[in-house]
């Protein structure tokens, strides 16, 4: 595979914003490159394919649990914290792909699933076998499964109670999740300790950050709904301090499939910090249901609450990951609708959510593939794209639960799509081979021989939205437009004055939900007179009149990222207001900017999604 820009190796940038700025790829190790023809992807395999994602412009790894595991949640049932699952790899091979990653000043992010272990975890056959030993209060135990009652079930396909009963230990046992994933019970300071040691080992192994699979379930209460009980918190806060004092640099980013004031308190505050980042679930949803309803109300409307975080700390913003698209944090009303529009056939749904790819999502339309990502990378807070989704690779729902679209990553048309020389029947999963999705059709070669492709199209939005540092840094505000189908917002950045170079800009966001053509005007007096031009080609655009009016002819499904200049179109400079937003991951007090000028949401917005 040849690329058009020569490999580098320029080595770790000291950015302490790094994770603000970065593209992170999500990549589940099993999935991506079968180096010794066993049939699954291996650690050997990813570290093979570092130049490709280096080309694409990724600056940070996901990688979900590659732990040594019985994988019957996808490897999120760890049987060992510290040992790399044999398939998959050796230790060896792990720092490896560290090595090779900092080289390219590509980050690694992994997931510490520290809720829940598996039932093959050594702790939990020590406390079941002896409930007085070392690890005796290790998981949560009862003589009843009675307890907690308000607490919801998360797998409701395959789960009916988060009790379960063990035969040898003679009582349940707490769960979340599948009734062979025992719940840790953080009421013992052991488990924080045993923790902290987990973490401290991948830690001192290099990784850059750990990825908090499940926190807001570490501890439950009579009285609440074990999600974000004031002790998660302080357990988070706890981690945090360690991770600052011992590890300075490495990020902890949350996965809190919550409500956005929740999902926000495990960013914690400026002065009892939790997480750098946290995964940005009420928007995503929102996003889908644009893109049918051509409605952008609710998006508006939850963006207008998500916004606010503590200096420093940042969303992780995404379309796809390796789960379900989660419906759970919509309203009945609209969760119908979501189903209705993109899971039709019963064997999409799973648990509360979507089981499908992006690509079939969207029906492979490009359009809609474009503007999705337009968006996705515009957003504020660091966007993540899941494997396979920048070449619009599809799914398959005949396979079980989350597997749809857990198959092998498709490199080329020739056997098992480049993914693994095995006989092919010994895949992990099989290969997409639907009719519009055919490996033979949908690969890595194929794109980058067509210049127009997806994934050149990709590659270029992600190398502009990197050349442009308020993408990463700066504030988003909503912007007043007369169309219910469109979304405008700009994104501001009062420039660092660091060794990064970076300026201060203003960039105008512009998106359209309408399924035809559609006329705009967004209206933001502060940008009278301010001239826009386009940031990907620098063609000039009809600028802001002296009322702060601009009306722009939106295609079907499209989108606008257009540079705000500073100097008038047709007024001398001296007239031309400057209008710098607030930044609120910003506060340097050395900052000489001119006061912040909030622009008003518009009137239309309300109503829970
Ligand atoms: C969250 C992970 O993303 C998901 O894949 C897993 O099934 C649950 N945690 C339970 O481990």
């Amino acid at each position: 595979m040849s690329f058009t820009a020569p490999i580098q190796l320029p080595g770790l940038t000291l950015d302490p914003q790094w994770y603000r700025r970065s593209v992170f790829y999500e990549v589940m190790v099993r999935s991506f490159v079968d180096s010794n023809g066993d049939g699954s992807g291996d650690l050997a395999g990813l570290s093979s394919k570092l130049d490709y994602l280096q080309w694409l412009g990724i600056d940070a790894l996901w990688l979900p649990p590659f732990y040594k595991s019985p994988l019957r949640d996808g490897g999120y049932d760890i049987s060992d914290y510290k040992a790399i699952l044999p398939e998959y790899g050796t230790l060896d091979e792990f720092r490896d792909l560290v090595t090779k990653a900092h080289e390219r000043n590509m980050r690694i992010l992994i997931d510490v699933v520290i809720n829940h272990t598996s039932d093959q975890h050594e702790w939990f056959q020590q406390s079941r076998e002896d409930p007085d030993g070392p690890y005796g209060d290790f998981y949560t135990w009862s003589d009843t499964d009675e307890k907690y009652e308000n607490i919801r079930i998360i797998f409701v396909d395959t789960e009916e109670s988060n009790w379960t009963f063990d035969p040898v230990r003679r009582q349940f046992f707490f769960h979340r999740f599948f009734s062979h994933q025992p719940d840790l019970n953080f009421e013992n300071p052991a488990v924080h300790e045993a923790v902290f040691d987990v973490v401290r080992h991948w830690l001192d192994l290099g990784v850059d950050g750990i990825r908090l699979d499940a926190i807001p379930y570490l501890y439950q209460s009579d009285e609440g709904n074990g999600e974000g009980e004031p002790q998660t918190h302080e357990f988070v806060k706890k981690l945090r301090t360690m991770v600052d004092d011992e590890y300075p640099g490495r990020v902890m980013i949350a996965e809190a499939n919550q409500w956005p004031r929740e999902v926000a308190a495990f960013f914690g505050t400026e002065d009892e910090p939790e997480c750098h980042m946290a995964f940005d679930f009420p928007v995503m949803p929102r996003i889908f249901y644009s893109l049918r309803s051509q409605n952008a109300k609710e998006l508006i409307r939850i963006l207008s609450e998500t916004t606010d975080v503590p200096p420093g700390a940042g969303w992780g913003v995404f379309l796809r990951n390796h789960d379900e698209l989660t419906l759970e944090m919509v309203s009945e009303e609209y969760r119908q609708a979501m189903y209705g529009w993109y899971a039709y056939d019963p064997r999409m749904r799973s648990n509360i959510g979507i089981r499908r790819r992006l690509a079939p999502l969207l029906d492979n339309s490009r359009a809609e593939l474009e503007l999705a990502h337009a968006l996705l990378f515009a957003l504020q807070g660091a966007p993540f794209l899941y494997y396979g989704d920048e070449i619009g690779m599809g799914d398959n729902i005949w396979l079980d639960d989350r597997d749809a679209s857990r198959t092998p990553m498709q490199w080329t048309p020739d056997r098992n799509a480049g993914f693994s020389t095995a006989d092919p029947g010994k895949l992990y999963l099989p290969v997409v081979q639907s009719l519009v999705y055919n490996y033979s059709l949908v690969n890595v070669e194929s794109q980058l021989a067509q210049s127009r492709s997806l994934l050149h199209w990709i590659r270029n939005v992600i190398h502009v939205r990197k050349a442009h540092p308020t993408f990463g840094l700066g504030s988003l505000t909503v912007l007043e437009t007369n169309h219910e189908s469109t979304l405008a917002f700009v994104r501001s950045y009062e420039g660092s004055g660091t060794q990064f170079g970076d300026s201060a800009e203003d960039i105008l966001c512009v998106f359209s939900f309408a399924h035809n053509p559609a006329s705009v005007t967004i209206h933001v007096p502060e940008m009278a007179n301010r001239p826009l031009s386009d940031l990907f080609g620098g063609g000039t655009f009809p600028g802001f009149d002296a009322n702060g009016d601009v009306t722009l002819t939106m295609g079907t499904q499209a989108f606008f990222w257009l540079h705000v200049g500073d100097a008038p179109v047709y007024l001398p400079a001296p007239a031309a207001p400057t209008v710098v937003l607030p930044d609120p991951a910003e506060t340097n007090p050395a900052e000489t900017n001119p006061p912040s000028t909030p622009v008003a949401l518009p009137p239309t917005v309300g109503g829970a999604l």
